[in-house]
């Protein structure tokens, strides 16, 4: 069985690349390398001791994504490929839409031309409105709060569609907060610029990328006031990927699972642990609240785990321990 992987030169693809590959399956990687490099892709043949089909190609290049599908006999798709940033969305939101949409329509089009009937979506938790009680169910109310969130929410809705119209199964999985890297220290993490998200923020702080880690919010409702969220290690998200195929195979329909280990954790927690694990300091202070932030938000991961067998194994210790060897191995 052949996997297409769009994005999958990325953060997560590259990590479930890993795992699909240990797990026995064919990949083909679609990425135009827009925020990820080739060292990703030899970072995983070098890990998994294998070698793939790779394709520098904008998914957006119709002829170039029917000549890949022309050529590969694919069984299942894992769509990663798109933008991600929550801020850049909101300062250029026509390419975000651009992107994400069109590359999503052009693979259903290319998908039905081809007669592939199987995809596994990248979704979010940013999908779920933030006036949802937590923990957060799959039944909770949808509805984005930015131009990313409601690409998202798009896609979902183009996929339900699709499904609806074809007889295709589609998985919408919707990644609580993705952190860590491979043990291995080859693969992990690399954002571009200043990082928005927490995790590569300590990283690069400890390292002495970045002198001081502003804390947003001590106020919020929460045990120790910091902002509360479900962090998951990405080794264990790529493991979910594989779990996720074998469950789209075997049915039809569209179903769309949290991936979370239902954990609450606050930025406190995780500096500390972070401090304890790697025995190095983090400087940190506190600074007001970060617009448009929630105190605490956390998955119910009860239906993931019911359906697709599928439960997170990796401890808060294990993502600060592989995020600093990979942030030691290869980053400044
Ligand atoms: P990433 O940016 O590391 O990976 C996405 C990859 O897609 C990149 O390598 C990029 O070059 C590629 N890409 C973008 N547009 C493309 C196009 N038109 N054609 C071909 N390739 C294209 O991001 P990631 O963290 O690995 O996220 C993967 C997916 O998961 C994304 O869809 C993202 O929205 C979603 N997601 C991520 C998080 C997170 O915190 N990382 C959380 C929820 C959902
Ligand atoms: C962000 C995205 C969300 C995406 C998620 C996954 C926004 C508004 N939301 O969520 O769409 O799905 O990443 O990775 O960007 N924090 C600090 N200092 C920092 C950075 C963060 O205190 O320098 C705090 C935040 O206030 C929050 C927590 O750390 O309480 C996690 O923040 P972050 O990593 O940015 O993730 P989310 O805000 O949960």
């Amino acid at each position: 069985m052949t996997i297409l992987v769009t994005g999958g030169a990325g953060y997560i693809g590259s990590h479930t690349c890993v795992e699909l590959l240990a797990a026995g399956y064919d990949i083909v990687v679609v990425d135009n390398l827009r925020n990820s490099d080739m060292a990703a892709v030899e970072g995983v043949k070098k890990i998994s001791g294998k070698n793939f089909p790779f394709y520098q190609v904008d998914m957006r290049d119709a002829d170039a994504m029917d000549d890949i599908f022309a050529k590969h006999n694919i069984g299942c798709i894992i769509h990663f490929a798109g933008h991600k940033a929550v801020g850049e969305s909101v300062a250029i939101p026509a390419e975000y839409y651009d992107n994400n949409i069109n590359a999503t329509l052009g693979l259903c089009k290319a998908m039905k031309k081809h007669g592939v009937k199987n995809i596994v979506f990248s979704s979010s938790a940013t999908v779920y409105r933030s006036d949802n009680t937590v923990p957060w169910v799959e039944e909770a109310v949808l509805g984005a709060a930015n131009p990313y969130g409601w690409t998202k929410f798009m896609c979902e809705q183009i996929l339900r569609d699709c499904v609806a119209a074809e007889g295709w199964s589609a998985v919408l999985l919707r990644y609580f907060n993705p952190v860590g890297a491979h043990p291995s220290g080859i693969i992990g993490e690399n954002p571009q610029g200043i990082p928005n998200n927490l995790m590569p923020f300590i990283a690069q702080t400890a390292k002495g990328i970045r002198e001081k880690l502003q804390i947003f919010g001590n106020d919020y409702d929460t045990p120790d006031g910091t902002g509360v969220r479900d962090y998951i290690h990405v080794v264990d998200l790529a493991i979910g990927h594989v779990k996720s195929i074998d469950y789209c195979l075997k049915h039809s329909g569209c179903e769309a699972f949290n991936l979370g280990s239902g954990q609450g954790i606050s930025v406190l927690e995780l500096v500390k642990t972070f401090e304890a694990e790697n025995n190095v300091p983090v400087p940190y202070e506190f600074a007001p609240r970060r617009a448009g932030d929630l105190g605490a938000y956390y998955a119910d991961p009860s239906k993931a785990k019911r359906l697709l067998g599928f439960a997170t194994q990796k401890s808060l210790a294990d993502m600060c321990k592989d995020t600093w060897r990979y942030q030691e191995g290869n980053n400044g």
